[in-house]
C-alpha cells in the first residue's frame, strides 16, 4: 500500500543521498532507499537515520517490475544515480538518459505525486561533453514524460562527503604544484549539501511539480579562487601554474586510465563552461528557497582533517578551546 509520507530514492548512498536521509527521517518521513549493495553501503545508509524510519532495498537489475514494485510503496520518488567517468562505452547515456526516462515512465504509471531527478548545472553549452550531454537529454525525456516532474540543476555539491573539495584538499597535500586548466578562469557557484537538502525537503513540502530550478549557493567563484580557498582552509601554499590546453589533454589522457580518475577528457571538456545560472530556468532564491551557506565557513569545519596534526591541528585545538 502506498504510504503519503514515503520517499524512495534512488542512489541514495551518494552525497546528497545520505544527507537528504538525514533531513527527511528528521522530519518523520520514512525513505526508502535504494542501492546495488547493501553489503558494501549498508552501513553507510543505516547510520544517518533514526529507527524505524528506513527501509534499505537492494536493486541489481533496473528493470520495471522491480521499480514498480517499490514505487507502489511511495508517493515522491528522487532520482540521485548518476555517474562522474564512463567505465563502458555509453554508459553516460544508460545512467543519465535512459534510467531516468524509464524512471519518470514508471512514476506516472503507479501515480506518484511527484518525481524529483537531480540533472547539473552549466550543460546547455558543453555540446562537446558527453556527460553534459546525456544528462540535457535526460532532462528532456522526464519533462516530456511526467508533468509531475522537478528538475533540479546544481553546481558543484560540497561537504565533508564529497569528491571534490576534500579529493582537491588530499591532492594540494601532496602536490608541490596545482595545474590550473583554462587559467582557472571557470566560474562555479558552490551550494552545500545541507542546503540542497533543504531546498529538496521544501519541494517535498510544498508539492511543488513541473519546475526545472537551478541550485546555487551565494557567491561566484572562479576555479582559482576555490583552490585558493582550499589551500588557506588547509593551511599550505602551492605553487599555482596555468596549463596549456595540449598539455591538459595528455594529462587527462593518463588521469583517465586510473580506476578512479582524477580527471578525464571529457571532464576537461566541461571545465572549459562556466558553472553558473543560465537565467533560462528559475534559481532556488527566485523560488524563496534560500542556501546561504558560506564555502570557506564550510570548509573550515572539516579542513582540519588536511592540515598538518589533522584533528590535533593548531587551528582545530583552538576552534575547541
Ligand atoms: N555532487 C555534485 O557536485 C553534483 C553536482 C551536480 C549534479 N549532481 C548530480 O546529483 C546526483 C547525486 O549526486 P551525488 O554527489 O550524491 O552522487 P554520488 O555521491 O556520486 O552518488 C550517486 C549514486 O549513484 C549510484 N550509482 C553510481 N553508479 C551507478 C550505476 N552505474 N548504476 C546504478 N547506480 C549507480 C550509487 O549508488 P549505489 O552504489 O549505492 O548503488 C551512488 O551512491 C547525480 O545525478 C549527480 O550527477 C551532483
Amino acid at each position: 500500500m502506498k504510504n503519503q509520507d514515503s520517499i524512495l530514492i534512488f542512489g541514495a548512498s551518494g552525497q546528497i543521498g545520505k544527507s537528504l536521509i538525514r533531513k527527511f527521517t528528521k522530519n518523520n518521513y520514512r525513505v526508502i532507499a535504494v542501492t546495488r549493495s547493501i553489503h558494501q553501503k549498508g552501513y553507510q545508509i543505516k547510520t544517518q537515520s533514526n529507527y524505524g524510519y528506513l527501509e534499505l532495498e537492494e536493486i541489481n537489475s533496473f528493470d520495471e517490475h522491480n521499480i514498480s514494485e517499490l514505487m507502489k510503496k511511495a508517493s515522491v520518488c528522487i532520482n540521485l544515480i548518476g555517474i562522474l567517468f564512463e567505465r563502458k562505452k555509453k554508459q553516460f547515456g544508460l545512467i543519465h538518459t535512459h534510467l531516468p526516462s524509464m524512471l519518470s515512465q514508471l512514476a506516472l504509471k503507479n501515480s506518484l505525486d511527484q518525481f524529483i531527478h537531480l540533472s547539473a548545472l552549466g550543460i546547455e553549452a558543453a555540446t562537446d561533453s558527453n556527460y553534459a550531454m546525456s544528462k540535457l537529454e535526460g532532462e528532456q525525456r522526464v519533462r516530456q514524460n511526467f508533468s509531475k516532474s522537478v528538475i533540479l540543476k546544481p553546481s558543484i555539491v560540497y561537504s565533508v562527503d564529497d569528491n571534490f573539495t576534500t579529493s582537491f584538499m588530499s591532492l594540494l597535500n601532496i602536490l608541490p604544484i596545482m595545474p590550473l586548466y583554462y587559467k582557472g578562469k571557470t566560474k562555479f557557484t558552490p551550494i552545500h549539501v545541507t542546503d540542497l537538502s533543504n531546498i529538496i525537503f521544501e519541494i517535498v513540502k510544498k508539492k511543488i511539480t513541473g519546475e526545472t530550478i537551478e541550485c546555487i549557493g551565494p557567491q561566484v567563484f572562479t576555479f582559482k579562487e576555490l583552490i585558493i580557498k582550499i589551500l588557506k582552509s588547509i593551511n599550505k601554499k602551492r605553487l599555482l601554474i596555468q596549463m596549456p590546453l595540449p598539455l591538459a589533454k595528455l594529462n587527462a589522457k593518463l588521469f583517465q586510465l586510473m580506476p578512479k580518475p582524477l580527471l578525464t577528457m571529457d571532464q576537461l571538456k566541461l571545465l572549459k563552461y562556466d558553472n553558473i545560472i543560465s537565467k533560462k530556468y528559475k534559481t532556488n532564491f527566485d523560488m524563496n528557497m534560500e542556501a546561504n551557506k558560506k564555502f570557506e565557513d564550510e570548509i573550515n569545519r572539516y579542513s582540519f582533517n588536511w592540515s598538518s596534526g589533522g584533528q590535533f591541528s593548531k587551528k582545530r585545538i583552538s576552534k575547541i578551546n
